[in-house]
């Protein structure tokens, strides 16, 4: 290359990347005035492109105030239940099929909180039903426990009612606006013990995330006495981590035996 040609592009990409064109996103150059009109994305597919707008600190502030307002007006597990169908501001409820509320038997000792529905979950409307909760009824079998039990159950509930995406993490703000839900429904509960499934939930109920370290470590939550537990999914995709799980479970039937 000559000189002058050299020095010459040089000086168009020191133009570019001034104009902040500083990332190379194909190896050949594309003229957009020569592209055919045809290529080009038509007006309606850019307009129902869904725009990813953030959501406004007060959208989100508002949204949760609703959410404890409406938490608090319900004086029972069923209205609880109506009044989590009838909010608006999640907008995970537009993509699911079931408000997936709980199970087991309300009033039980143990509640169980896990993070959100899944696929079978959503289809069945009810917590803890897919290959993750088969394991959970394994493990609360072991310490002869069951949301069936009569004689020792359990009741379920997550921390979001709605299945996110793809199963995407719960966002923030999802967790903020369902908390006051949360909250009224372990409140209505009123169970003795609180078992934390799962890092998203030791997010809502305690701040805070990193189940490896908060696993089988007393704590509260709630007011309540609360146990952190690997979650069962966790658990498939890891064995190695049954013998803790093991002795959380080991940890949760002492505690219901000291009363
Ligand atoms: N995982 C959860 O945390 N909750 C469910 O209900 C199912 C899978």
């Amino acid at each position: 290359m000559e000189s002058s040609a050299y020095h010459h592009d040089l000086a168009l990409l020191e133009w570019q990347i001034e104009l902040g064109a500083f990332e190379a996103i194909g190896d050949v150059p594309v003229n957009r005035y020569e592209v055919p009109a045809a290529v080009e994305k038509p007006k309606a597919a850019v307009a129902a492109t869904p725009a990813v707008a953030p959501v406004p600190p007060q959208a989100r502030a508002d949204a949760v105030a609703i959410a404890e307002q409406a938490a608090a007006a319900a004086a029972t597990l069923e209205e609880l239940r109506a009044a989590m169908a009838a909010f608006e501001h999640c907008d995970l409820k537009k993509g699911a099929r079931n408000l997936v509320f709980s199970d087991g038997i309300p009033g039980a000792p143990v509640m169980l909180v896990g993070e959100a529905p899944g696929r079978d979950e959503d289809r069945a409307g009810k917590p803890f039903v897919g290959r993750a909760g088969q394991l959970l009824d394994k493990m609360l079998a072991a310490i002869d426990m069951g949301r069936d039990r009569a004689e020792a159950p359990v009741y379920i509930t997550n921390v979001l009612p709605w299945r996110p995406p793809q199963n995407r993490d719960p966002k923030p703000e999802e967790i903020a606006m369902m908390k006051p839900f949360l909250m009224r429904h372990i409140a209505l509960a009123k169970p003795q013990v609180l078992v934390i499934v799962g890092n998203w939930s030791c997010q809502a109920l305690l701040g805070k995330r990193g189940i490896t370290r908060l696993r089988g470590a007393w704590t509260e939550a709630a007011g309540v006495p609360a146990l952190p537990i690997f979650h069962p999914a966790y658990l498939l995709r890891s064995p190695e981590f049954k013998r803790e799980a093991w002795a959380d479970l080991l940890s949760l039937k002492a505690k219901l035996a000291d009363g």
